[in-house]
């Protein structure tokens, strides 16, 4: 990110803020204050639909993105809680589908090559199997792309691997004025997109007029990403198949499971050697609440939240993105150093290195206080590495990496 883009958002949270205060100051009380300035439609019309075709292969009833069938572990209070959506920004089935044809179009980026898909590939559970990825003029990304699966269960709400954007209403904006992302100015692109005829229907039938606005895009795009969400994988049948599970490092064998899958998940929330993934990775959506650092060196090149807060007990903690699907969203971690997953089970069994923001769950006393504590390695043997990686599988839901709900809408 540039420094303008940084400081060009942040002139942007003010302005959304304002804004929303400005609407609910407005209207007194009105609970759906938000719902009367901006209304969405259920389905669009015979005239939009002759308008939209030309371009775009959309249904006149939208997909149902607003409220989608969940298995009872993502209908739990821990959920609830974790779960990122504002008041302000609840999703529309009209609310997502513009943002699903913002996120695959091209005309974000200044000279048309970019979408926020090129980077956000739906068969690679929405990152980039590139270490590093490809921006509009050729020039490469800082660090690698993680999946926007599950995104919405970030419980603190804070975007990237430094947490440096607030919210996502926040983070959608800036990779589209980043200079080497997408180079597009905010200004231009409204005066862009209002030209494109699908936009005027897109945007009437989401926000009630068709005036294209970058805080309007700005929900959209956030509407479309936190519906983005793995729920049908070997784990999740697992778990509706055992029921609810109150302790996690208590999680009984799944009966779909092989031998060798229970053994990893055995693995991974019971834990070896005092170390288990649980800790940092184990809520049913595998999201962690903050960045943390997990040793990956003594000393690191990026310095991730501490580099943006400039607080040296932040150097080198990063974002704990969700695990689901990670079997497919490869290479791993900020900088995409490791390329496989047995790489990645390799450097917590026995590469962990004790930086001195390594967090404590990583060290031998897990009670979080300074002394005594040294770094912590699990220590597997060959199969049991082998079961964690086969464990991880079972976070695959295939149904996301194609379904049509989050595909390219676009007719060519
Ligand atoms: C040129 C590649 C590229 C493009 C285009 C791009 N992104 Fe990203 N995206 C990245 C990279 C790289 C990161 C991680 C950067 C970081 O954390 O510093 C990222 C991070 C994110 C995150 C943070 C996820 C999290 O869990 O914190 C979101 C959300 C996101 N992008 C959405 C979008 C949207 C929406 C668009 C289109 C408007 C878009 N991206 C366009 C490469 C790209
Ligand atoms: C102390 C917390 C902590 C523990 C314990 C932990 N992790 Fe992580 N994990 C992280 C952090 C932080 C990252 C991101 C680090 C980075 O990119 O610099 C991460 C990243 C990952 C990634 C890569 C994610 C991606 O999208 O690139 C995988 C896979 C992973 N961990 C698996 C595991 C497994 C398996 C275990 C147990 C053996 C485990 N973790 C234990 C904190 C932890």
């Amino acid at each position: 990110m540039t420094k303008l883009s940084k400081k060009s958002t942040k002139l942007l949270h003010t302005f959304l803020i304002s804004i929303l205060f400005v609407s609910f100051s407005s209207c007194d009380g009105g609970e759906d204050d938000e719902m009367d300035e901006f209304s969405s439609t259920k389905e669009f019309s015979d005239a939009d639909m002759s308008i939209i075709s030309q371009t775009l292969n959309l249904e006149q009833t939208p997909f149902n993105y607003e409220n989608p069938s969940l298995p009872n572990h993502y209908k739990t209070d821990e959920a609830n809680e974790a779960n990122n959506t504002p008041e302000e920004n609840q999703i529309t089935n009209m609310g997502a589908t513009l943002g699903r044809v913002l996120f695959y179009d091209k005309s974000l980026s200044a000279n048309n090559t970019v979408s926020c898909a090129s980077c956000h590939d739906q068969s690679a559970a929405f990152s980039d199997n590139r270490k590093f990825s490809i921006g509009l003029n050729g020039e490469l990304t800082r660090r690698n792309s993680m999946t926007l699966i599950n995104s919405r269960f970030y419980e603190n709400g804070k975007f990237f691997w430094d947490e440096r954007a607030a919210t996502l209403e926040e983070q959608v904006l800036m990779p589209i004025e980043d200079h080497i992302e997408m180079g597009m100015d905010l200004n231009d692109l409204q005066v862009k997109l209002q030209d494109l005829d699908y936009y005027k229907v897109l945007f009437q039938n989401a926000f009630g007029s068709e005036e294209v606005t970058s805080e309007k895009i700005a929900l959209a795009l956030s509407q479309f990403t936190r519906s983005i969400v793995a729920v049908d994988s070997k784990f999740d049948r697992g778990m509706e198949l055992v029921g609810p599970v109150d302790n996690e490092e208590e999680m009984p064998d799944f009966p779909n499971f092989t031998e060798q899958e229970n053994l990893g998940m055995d693995i991974f929330y019971r834990g070896r050697n005092g170390g288990t993934c649980l800790y940092c990775h184990g809520s049913p959506q595998h999201v962690n609440d903050e960045a943390k650092n997990n040793g990956l060196s003594l000393d690191y090149t990026d310095n991730g939240k501490g580099e943006f807060t400039g607080r040296p007990e932040h150097n080198a903690l990063f974002k704990v993105p969700s695990l689901r699907n990670i079997a497919n969203s490869a290479p791993y971690m900020h900088d995409g150093r490791f390329e496989t997953l047995m790489d990645v089970i390799n450097h917590y069994s026995d590469q962990v290195e004790d930086h001195p923001n390594l967090n404590f769950r990583l060290k031998t006393l897990d009670d979080g206080e300074e002394g005594e504590a040294e770094v912590l390695r699990l220590n597997l043997s060959q199969t049991e590495k082998e079961a964690l990686v086969a464990f991880l599988h079972t976070l695959t839901d295939e149904k996301v990496l194609t379904d049509e709900k989050y595909s390219d809408p676009f007719l060519d």
